[in-house]
């Protein structure tokens, strides 16, 4: 049975997460996602989409609401998290997606139900992805370049080895488990207005154990940019 579980995402965590969502810091990623997805549509023919791992949503949403502007096909768009609180402000805030409290591990749904599967910044389940997976469909993995929000790593991890990041394991497991067709990088940097940055701390793991005195110290340097780094993969089974 698929059933939430309590994790470190709380509700103010995905609270921080919409606002950032919807300030524009994602939009060169929806643009991209959605042309790697409508270049694969054919005619007119109805798409299903799964988001595993939606969070509170917005992704999934501005995405929809990007391929409706430019495509006519029927769009079913369908998004999983295993927190409660991810959901209910999805399905809250956003009426034109199915919501659904569930684990990766565990997918409600039958065999071969989606055209694509949306995995953004979340943790996957390949062999279900597999499964729930079409033939002919396509599993579209988001995960954080080198540089994504580093100005926030370099001030959280000053002087630790935490400081860099790489990808490398998450892309090797990918390339083990889905036929990899594809690799695009994203890199950009965003101006910040002063009022995002606490939404900004607050919607990512990076200040998780950091503490009370150094999140002030961060709140308070006057990052005036932030860059935003994503390799996005592309595979088939
Ligand atoms: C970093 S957040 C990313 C959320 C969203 N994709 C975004 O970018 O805003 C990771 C998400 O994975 C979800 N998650 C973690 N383990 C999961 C599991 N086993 N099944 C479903 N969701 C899970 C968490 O609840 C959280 O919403």
């Amino acid at each position: 049975m698929s059933r939430a579980s309590s994790t470190k995402y709380d509700k103010r965590i995905f609270e921080y997460r919409r606002v950032i969502c919807k300030s524009g810091l994602f939009n060169p990623l929806y643009a991209a996602l959605s042309e790697i997805m409508m270049s694969r549509f054919q005619g007119n023919e109805p798409v299903s989409l799964l988001d595993a791992g939606c969070g509170e949503g917005s992704h999934i949403n501005r995405i929809q609401i990007e391929i409706n502007r430019k495509k006519s096909n029927p769009l079913m768009a369908v998004g999983i998290d295993i927190s409660k609180e991810g959901i209910r402000i999805a399905a809250t805030e956003y009426s034109n997606g199915i919501w659904c409290v569930a684990d990766i591990a565990n997918c409600p749904f039958a065999n071969q139900q989606f055209k694509f599967i949306l995995n953004i910044l979340s943790p996957a389940n390949y062999s279900e992805f597999q499964r729930v997976l079409s033939d002919n469909g396509l599993l579209i993995k988001v995960v954080p370049g080198e540089d994504y929000l580093k100005e926030l790593r370099e001030s959280f991890y000053e002087g630790s080895d935490k400081q860099g990041y790489s990808n490398s394991l998450t892309t090797n497991l990918f390339k083990e488990q889905f036929n990899l067709s594809g690799v695009e990088s994203l890199r950009y940097e965003v101006n910040l207005s002063e009022s995002l940055m606490e939404p900004l701390l607050g919607m990512t793991p990076l200040s998780w154990g950091a503490s009370g005195e150094r999140i002030e110290k961060v709140v308070h340097m006057n990052l005036k940019q932030v860059t935003m780094d994503f390799k996005i993969l592309v595979g088939r089974k």
